[in-house]
């Protein structure tokens, strides 16, 4: 068996020792059918540190109230928390407070601004493009709002090993798409999509953009002004933080010129019986009571994740890359998808076995202790792209260790045996 992933030399190194990384995830230390668990999942959702576990727990103990409304000492304490929050992952991403919008998921993120972009900007023969790789989450809230306006859905194509094809995006953007949206990591392919470069093409052409960050803002450094989209998404369960609570950033012009998604409390500045005038951003996007308790939770996993840093994170994975697509590639009869370097990706490594179905591969490894994905990953015409019903995915976090990959390959053997292959 290997040692522990080691940081490389030149990469940045780990704060501290992974070892002591791991012992802040509780869960990491439990057992499934009688073996070590080796979570390697983290593409559906990553587990959670202590910090972030006690945070919610704290809030319901200490702080717990609704906020904004009340002028005694809870409210404060709450409303303090969940504005510190914004605060906290505004920084984070390299934008104001107010171009911070707490939604339940990325899924929600992204249907707000389809419908209230959408519904205002879009209308009968207008493009929305899109690309293979999207996740359902980036193609329904489009889909929807296209039936709704006579918008059309137009499509970028991938390449054999899972880049986006950039002849096919050249080809669309002359047909002059009104949106761009896309995905940072593909969530299947690990394949990482060039997103600067990609939105000041689209902008060029003249389309908004929106970009699905749910699998890569916990793998990389985000700066709202570098990249340049006018929104970006991202989910807080898979970035170290507590289901229940997303992040929708937009360009501030933006968010002001669109109408509310929902409409209830919280988001209006007065209501009469006979007309209404909406709060301002992001207040105007967040009707009803909040995820006050899940925010102040992924605060906490902001500064969990920034105490060890995204650029030591990347390196780690990076590490656990390497070491896994060679070892996987040696399997007989092993299809992997997505870019082979891994200068190209990030460590989301789906594959097929020739013989045996994915759902059985899932629950072989089950056996073994390793959890890992199977089925269409939400991602049904990326899966007819590819030609198969389904993959096997091996997703991975910064507490992972290549013994998880050694044990990931001994049960990969073992299901291979057990069809007689
Ligand atoms: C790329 C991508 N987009 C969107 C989502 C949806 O995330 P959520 O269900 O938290 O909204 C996922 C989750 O798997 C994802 O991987």
């Amino acid at each position: 068996m290997s040692s522990p992933a080691p940081s490389t030399a030149s990469a940045p190194a780990l704060p501290r020792s992974h070892e002591s990384i791991r012992a802040d995830f509780p869960i990491l230390h439990r057992e499934v059918k009688g073996k070590p668990l080796s979570y390697l999942d983290n593409g559906a959702t990553v587990q959670k540190p202590v910090a972030v576990i006690e945070a919610v727990d704290r809030y319901y103990r200490e702080h717990n109230a609704n906020v904004h409304r009340g002028i005694h000492t809870l409210s404060e304490e709450a409303t303090n928390l969940y504005e510190g929050a914004r605060k906290l992952v505004a920084n984070h991403i390299g934008a104001s407070p107010r171009e911070v919008i707490f939604t339940r998921n990325v899924t929600s993120g992204i249907n707000l601004v389809a419908q209230s972009w959408g519904q205002a900007n879009l209308g009968p023969g207008d493009r929305i493009l899109l690309t293979e790789m999207e996740h359902h989450s980036n193609i329904v809230p489009w889909y929807m709002i296209a039936q709704r306006t006579g918008a059309e859905l137009d499509w970028v194509g991938i390449d054999e090993e899972g880049r986006l094809r950039m002849d096919e995006f050249e080809a669309a953007l002359e047909r002059e798409p009104k949106v761009f949206a896309f995905t940072h990591v593909s969530n299947v392919l690990g394949t990482t999509n060039a997103v600067k470069d990609l939105v000041a093409r689209a902008r060029a052409a003249g389309a908004m953009t929106l970009i699905d960050g749910a699998q890569a803002a916990p793998k990389m450094e985000l700066d709202m002004g570098e990249i340049g989209a006018d929104f970006y998404g991202f989910t807080g369960h898979k970035f170290y933080g507590p289901t229940g609570i997303g992040v929708i950033y937009g360009r501030r012009e933006l968010l002001e010129e669109m109408e509310p998604f929902e409409g209830g409390g919280s988001m209006i500045s007065k209501v009469s019986k006979d007309q209404i005038t909406w709060a301002s951003v992001p207040a105007k996007f967040e009707a009803g009571t909040p995820p006050i308790a899940e925010a102040a939770a992924l605060g906490v996993a902001v500064d969990w994740v920034k105490s060890i840093g995204l650029d030591a994170i990347a390196a780690h994975e990076k590490q656990l890359t390497e070491y896994a697509i060679p070892r996987l590639l040696e399997i007989p009869g092993l299809k992997l998808f997505g870019p082979p370097e891994t200068a190209e990706r990030e460590a989301i490594i789906s594959f097929d076995i020739e013989g045996v179905h994915p759902h059985d591969i899932s629950e072989i490894l089950d056996r073994h202790g390793v959890a890992v994905r199977a089925g269409h990953h939400c991602a049904q015409p990326l899966m007819k792209r590819l030609g198969v019903p389904a993959t096997t995915r091996a997703s991975y976090a910064v507490y992972n260790t290549n013994e998880e990959t050694d044990r990931l390959i001994e049960a990969l053997h073992d299901a291979r045996r057990i069809f007689g292959l």
